[in-house]
C-alpha cells in the first residue's frame, strides 16, 4: 500500500515535521487533512531551517505535489504570508493545491478565540489564539465559509457581511470587546480570495487520481493524538481530529487507502497549554531536556513543559491510530543523563492503571510508575544505523518496543535530514 500516514504519537511537536520532509522526498504527494496555521513545523534542509505552519512540508521537495485538504481550517493572511516567505527563500509554490471545500478562519475568530481565552481565566486552554476552535465551531455549526464561496465573488461578499455582523454582535455584547471593521475586512479578505483563487480546486480529486496512478502519497498530521478532540485530554485539546482516522475524512480518500500509520514519538514527551502532564518534571531535568532539546513552541515560541517519555501515552496512540510502526526522535536530547527513565503504567491509589484514563481528575491524581535505565554520553549525530549505537540507547529503544508492542522503525538522531537511522521500508 503506498499511503503513509504520520500522526503525532504525544502532545504535538514530536518532530513530525523532519519525518515528513524525509519521506516526502519519496512522495508524489504530501497531504494536510486537519488542524491549520495552528500547527508549527520546522524543517532544517543543509543549513536552513524553515518554519511551516499551513503548507505541507513536501514543499521542500521539487516535484512533489502539496495539498490543503479539505478537513483544513484555512487562514488565507498566514497561507499568503507563507507563500511569499518561501518564494523569497526562492522555493517555488506551484505545487500547492487547496481544497474548495476547506473553510476559512477569518479575523473575528481568531479575535473572539483570544477574548474566549482571556474569559476561561485560570480555566484557559492554552490556544494558539490562530482562530482553529472557533472555526471549526462555525464548521460544525453551519455557519462557516467554505473555500468554494470565499473565491466566488457573487456569494462572497453578502456572507461574509452577515458572518461580520453576527460575530460582531458576540465581541461586543458577550465579550465587551471592540467591533471589527466590515468594510476593511471585506476589502482585504475580497484581495486575498483573488490571490488564493489560483490555487484552489478539488483536492480530494487530485489524491483519488494519484493514488489511482499508484503514486505514494504522505497524509501529514498536525498536532498529536492527545491534542485530539475525542482521544485527547479534553478540553485542553485542539478542535480537530490529529489521529489517523481523522486523515480519511480530512483529505477525502476511503480508510482502506491507508497502509502504515508512523507514530511520531519523541524520546521523552513535551506538550504546550494547560492540562495534566503525568511525567512532567518541574527541576533542573526537565529544565535540562528544554534546553538541550530547544523545546520552545515554533508557533507561539512558549517554553513547552518538558517530562521523561511515557508509554501509557504512546500505547494508547498506538492503539488508537492504528500505529505501524514508530519513529522515535530527538534521542540525541537525552545525551548525557546519567540515567534515563520510561513511565510504565500509572499509580493511582491503590490501583495501577495501564490504559490512559479519560478523566483529567483521575489524570492529575496519578503518579508515574518509571524503569530507570543507565544513560549514554557518546554523540549520536553521527550515527547511521542502529549497530552504530551505544549500547544503552540500543537498549532504551528495545524497551520502548517491547512496551509499545510496535516496531521503531526510524530513529533520529538530529534534526537534520542526514541524522536519521532507518530500520525498515516505510512505503
Ligand atoms: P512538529 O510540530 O512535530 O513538526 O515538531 P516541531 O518542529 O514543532 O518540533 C520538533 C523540533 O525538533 C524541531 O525544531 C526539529 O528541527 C527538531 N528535531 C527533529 N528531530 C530531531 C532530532 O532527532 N534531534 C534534535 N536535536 N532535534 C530534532
Ligand atoms: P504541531 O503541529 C503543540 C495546542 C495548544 C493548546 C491546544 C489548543 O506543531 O505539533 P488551538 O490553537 O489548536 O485551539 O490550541 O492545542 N496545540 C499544539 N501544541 N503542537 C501543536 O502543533 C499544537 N497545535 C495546537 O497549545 O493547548
Ligand atoms: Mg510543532
Amino acid at each position: 500500500m503506498s499511503t503513509v500516514v504520520i500522526v503525532g504519537a504525544q502532545w504535538g511537536d514530536e518532530g513530525k515535521g523532519k519525518v515528513i520532509d524525509y519521506l516526502a522526498n519519496e512522495a508524489d504527494v504530501v497531504v494536510r487533512g486537519q488542524g491549520g496555521n495552528n500547527a508549527g513545523h520546522t524543517v532544517v534542509v543543509g543549513d536552513k531551517k524553515y518554519a511551516l505552519h499551513l503548507i505541507p512540508s513536501g514543499i521542500l521537495n521539487e516535484g512533489t505535489i502539496n495539498v490543503i485538504g479539505n478537513g483544513v481550517v484555512f487562514d488565507p493572511e498566514g497561507f499568503l504570508k507563507e507563500v511569499e516567505g518561501l518564494r523569497a527563500q526562492g522555493i517555488s509554490t506551484d505545487s500547492i493545491c487547496v481544497s474548495d471545500r476547506a473553510h476559512i478562519v477569518f479575523p473575528y475568530h481568531r479575535e473572539i478565540d483570544r477574548l474566549a481565552e482571556e474569559a476561561r481565566g485560570v480555566d484557559q486552554i492554552g490556544t494558539t489564539k490562530k482562530g482553529i476552535g472557533p472555526s471549526y465551531m462555525d464548521k460544525v455549526e453551519r455557519s462557516g465559509i467554505r473555500m468554494c464561496d470565499f473565491i466566488d465573488p457573487e456569494i462572497f461578499e453578502p456572507i461574509f457581511r452577515k458572518q461580520i455582523e453576527a460575530k460582531n454582535k458576540i465581541i461586543t455584547q458577550i465579550y465587551g470587546g471592540t467591533a471589527l471593521d466590515a468594510e476593511e475586512m471585506i476589502k482585504t479578505y475580497t484581495a486575498y480570495a483573488a490571490q488564493v483563487k489560483p490555487f484552489v480546486t478539488d483536492a480530494s480529486v487530485v489524491v483519488y487520481d494519484a493514488l489511482r496512478a499508484g503514486k505514494k502519497v504522505l497524509l501529514e498530521g498536525a498536532q498529536g493524538t492527545l491534542l485530539d478532540l475525542d482521544y485527547g485530554t479534553y478540553p485542553y485539546v485542539t478542535s480537530s481530529h490529529p489521529t489517523a482516522g481523522g486523515f480519511t475524512i480530512g483529505s477525502g480518500i476511503g480508510p482502506n487507502e491507508i497502509g502504515e500509520v508512523v507514530g511520531i514519538t519523541k524520546a521523552y514527551t513535551t506538550r504546550v497549554g494547560k492540562g495534566p502532564f503525568v511525567t512532567e518534571l518541574d527541576d533542573e531535568v526537565g529544565e535540562r531536556i528544554r534546553i538541550a532539546g530547544h523545546e520552545f513552541g515554533t508557533t507561539t515560541g512558549r517554553p513547552r513543559r518538558c517530562g521523561w517519555l511515557d508509554t501509557v501515552i504512546v500505547k494508547y496512540s498506538a492503539r488508537v491510530n492504528g500505529m505501524t510502526c514508530i519513529a522515535l526522535m530527538l534521542l540525541d536530547v537525552l545525551t548525557g543523563f546519567e540515567t534515563v527513565k520510561i513511565c510504565t503504567g500509572y499509580q493511582y491509589g491503590d490501583t495501577v492503571i495501564e490504559h490512559f484514563p479519560a478523566s483529567l481528575n483521575v489524570l492529575s491524581k496519578c503518579e508515574p510508575i518509571y524503569e530507570t535505565f543507565p544513560g549514554w554520553t557518546e554523540d549520536l549525530s553521527a550515527c547511521r544505523s542502529y549497530e552504530e549505537l551505544p549500547e544503552n540507547a540500543k537498549r532504551y529503544i528495545d524497551r520502548i518496543e517491547a512496551l509499545v508492542g510496535v516496531p521503531v522503525k526510524i530513529v533520529s538522531v538530529g534534526p537534520k535530514r542526514s541524522e536519521t537511522i532507518i530500520r525498515g521500508s516505510i512505503y
